[in-house]
C-alpha cells in the first residue's frame, strides 16, 4: 500500500496530510484529523533494507529507547506506537512510527536569528537535556543526538523527538547508527558523540553554529554559563580550549571530525570565513562510520591555515 493510502485508511479520508522536514533516517508526515499526529516512515534504502525481523527488532528498540529517555526525565512525545506495513507493490516491509505533534523545531526558531531568541532556545534545549546530561559520563547507558532540529516546542519545554535510530546500551552493546558502524574507530566516535558530555556538547554547539554562525560566541557564552551554574567545570574547560585556545598542535592531534567542525566554527568566526566555506567543511567532514586519513588531513590543513591567519 502507498504511504498516503495507508495514512488515509488509518486516519480517515478527510485527514489533512503534509510533509514536515524529513531527516536522514525518516520521511516525516504531519496528519491533522482533529488531533495532530506525526507519522514517520523509516527510509528503506541501499545498505539499510529492512526485513520483517529487522524491522521488528528496530521497532522494539525504538519503543525501549523512548521509555528509557522518559524514565530518565527527558521530555519525549507522550505516546509512541509503531507498526510494520507490507508494501503491496515491492512486497517489502515498512516500519512506521506514530507520535503526537510536539510543535515547531528549535532549528526552525533559530532561523529568526535574533540574539535573545537564540539564547532562549539554547537554554531550552539544555534544560531538556539536563537529566540525561547529568548521567552521561557516569552511567553511560543512554545516548542522544543533540541536534537543534531534534527538539521541538509548543511554547513550553522542548521535546526530544528523534528516536530513530535508538541509542542505548543493550547488554553492553552500544546502539549508535542504523546500520551500526563497522569499524572500531567508527564505534568509538559514535560513543563519544552520543554518549559523552563532551560529544553531546560538541554536536549541540556545532549544529547551533551551523544554523546561525554569526552567533557562535553567544551560543558558547550561554552554554558555558549553563554549565558553570551546575558545576560542570571540566566541560567548561573543554569548550574554552576548543573555541578560544585552538592551536596548530591541537588540530594536528585531533582526528575527530565533529571536533574539527567545532574548531572550524570558532576559527571561521574570527577570520570572517564565508558561510559557503563553512558549509563545505561540514560536507567534507560528514561521516557515517569513519573518514579516510586523506580527508582528515585535508580538513586539518584547512584549519591550520585559518589558525595561522588569525590576528591576535
Ligand atoms: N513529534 C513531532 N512533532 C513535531 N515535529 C516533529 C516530530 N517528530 C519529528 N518532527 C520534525 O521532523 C524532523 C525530522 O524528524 P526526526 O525524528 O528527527 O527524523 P530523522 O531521524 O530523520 O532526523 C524533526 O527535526 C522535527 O522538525
Ligand atoms: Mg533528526
Amino acid at each position: 500500500m502507498e504511504l498516503l493510502d495507508f495514512l488515509r485508511s488509518t486516519f480517515g479520508k478527510d485527514a489533512l496530510i503534509e510533509e514536515l522536514e524529513s531527516g536522514f533516517y525518516s520521511k516525516v508526515m504531519l496528519v491533522s484529523h482533529g488531533d495532530k499526529a506525526v507519522v514517520k516512515l523509516f527510509k528503506d534504502r541501499e545498505g539499510m533494507r529492512l526485513s520483517v525481523d529487522s524491522a521488528t527488532i528496530l521497532g522494539r528498540r525504538i519503543k525501549t529507547y523512548h521509555g528509557l529517555l522518559r524514565d530518565r526525565g527527558i521530555v519525549v512525545p507522550e505516546r509512541l506506537d509503531w507498526v510494520i506495513e507490507i508494501d503491496s507493490v515491492t512486497n517489502r516491509p515498512h516500519l512506521i512510527l506514530f507520535q503526537p505533534y510536539c510543535g515547531v523545531s528549535a532549528g526552525r526558531i533559530l532561523l529568526q536569528g535574533d540574539v535573545v531568541t537564540c539564547r532562549k532556545v539554547t537554554v531550552g534545549i539544555l534544560n531538556t537535556l539536563e537529566p540525561l546530561f547529568a548521567t552521561l559520563n557516569e552511567l553511560e547507558d543512554l545516548g542522544i543526538d543533540a541536534k537543534a532540529d531534534n527538539f521541538t516546542t509548543l511554547g513550553g519545554p522542548y521535546t526530544f523527538v528523534d528516536l530513530i535510530p535508538p541509542r542505548y546500551s543493550e547488554n553492553g552493546n552500544f546502539l549508535i547508527e542504523y546500520p551500526e558502524p563497522k569499524t572500531e574507530v567508527g564505534r568509538s566516535l559514535g560513543r563519544w558523540r552520543y554518549y559523552s558530555r563532551e560529544g553531546v556538547l560538541t554536536v549541540l554547539l556545532t549544529q547551533l553554529a551551523r544554523i546561525q554562525s554569526k552567533l557562535l560566541w553567544e551560543f558558547v557564552e550561554v552554554i558555558e554559563e549553563w554549565l558553570s551554574s551546575r558545576c560542570y567545570q571540566k566541560e567548561v574547560d573543554y569548550l574554552q580550549q576548543s573555541t578560544h585556545e585552538i592551536s596548530s598542535s591541537l588540530i594536528e592531534n585531533s582526528k575527530n571530525p565533529v571536533k574539527l567542525r567545532l574548531f572550524m566554527c570558532a576559527l571561521a568566526s574570527r577570520n570572517g570565513t564565508s558561510q559557503t566555506e563553512v558549509d563545505n567543511f561540514f560536507r567534507l567532514t560528514h561521516f557515517e562510520d569513519v573518514l579516510s586519513d586523506k580527508v582528515i588531513n585535508k580538513a586539518q590543513q584547512q584549519l591550520i591555515s585559518l589558525c595561522t591567519k588569525i590576528v591576535h
